[in-house]
């Protein structure tokens, strides 16, 4: 068997003998995110450390567990913490949480992230809804074998960010009095923040907002036709849009300021998502 694949199925087995919940949507908490942890209604929690195998972060703020439980009645599986490509993972270990999320039954998938903002009408504290990503300056999470199991060799991503799901969370931004910004977040590796001449490139290219997750994780996702969805908090101007320098702690600070938008923005998303899925 495919050595990544044997991987992720002893990580399957390891939590089905800790839980059979089956969650309907999964949900990653970015970088200073994880509090909203607190607003689900809990089932059972599984500290990534118990699942052999299974990757676990380095950065401080970032302490890893699956909480299974009830979003407004829809059953999810929320990432508290998520490891980083630039921890030294490979890429496939970075990929691993999504697809088992998917295993476990999942067939949406809501990715959350810091990320600093590229476009200049952005403010530290905004929310902003994915609407594409550009994917060529982090290592793709398909490389290697394909696994047949799991998707196509050549996987289209002309549609990564479902339009509905979009829709369901524009409408609920709407009707919830959150702003909420559009654009195209890219992935870089990291750890360094970038330069300024970087971020100037950034632009050019058509990126809105960069951070160091998500894209390869919305790939993976939708190579095993997990429907994706995605909204960053924008922690931060990007390098050399201001005069500060950049630091981890203002991500923290930040993602403080928007959490209550946040919050409702998700809870009230997922409650729709969930009655949206059963139809
Ligand atoms: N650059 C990259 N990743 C980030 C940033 C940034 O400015 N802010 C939060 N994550």
């Amino acid at each position: 068997m495919n050595a990544v694949y044997e991987k992720l199925m002893n990580c399957y087995q390891c939590v089905r003998e800790k839980t059979d919940f089956v969650p309907e949507v999964a949900i990653v908490l970015g970088s200073g995110l994880g509090d909203y942890a607190k607003q689900i209604q809990v089932a059972y929690e599984l500290p990534y450390s118990e699942i052999e195998g299974f990757p676990v972060s380095t950065v401080p703020g970032h302490a890893g567990k699956f909480i299974f439980g009830f979003i407004e009645g829809t059953p999810v599986v929320c990432m508290k913490g998520r490891v980083h490509y630039y921890e030294g993972y490979p890429i496939t270990d970075v990929v691993l949480p999504a697809r088992l999320m998917k295993l476990m039954g999942a067939k949406i998938l809501f990715l959350t992230n810091a990320a600093g903002g590229v476009n200049t009408t952005f403010h530290a504290g905004d929310l902003m809804l994915i609407r594409d990503h550009i994917a060529c300056f982090a290592p793709n999470p398909l490389i290697g074998p394909n696994i047949d199991e799991l998707g196509v060799r050549f996987p289209d991503m002309s549609r990564v960010y479902d339009a509905e799901l979009q829709e369901i969370i524009r409408d609920t931004a709407r009707e919830q009095d959150v702003y909420l910004q559009e654009g195209v977040y890219a992935q870089l590796t990291g750890p360094s923040f970038e330069s300024p001449a970087d971020i100037r490139m950034m632009r050019v290219l058509g990126a809105d907002a960069v951070g160091m997750s998500t894209v390869v994780e919305a790939i993976a996702a939708n190579h095993m036709g997990m429907r994706t969805c995605g909204v960053s908090c924008i922690s931060n101007l990007a390098a050399g849009m201001t005069q500060k320098p950049l630091s981890h702690e203002e991500v923290q600070e930040a993602a403080d300021m928007a959490a209550k938008d946040f919050a409702r923005l998700v809870t009230e998303s997922v409650k729709k998502m969930g009655k949206w899925h059963k139809g």
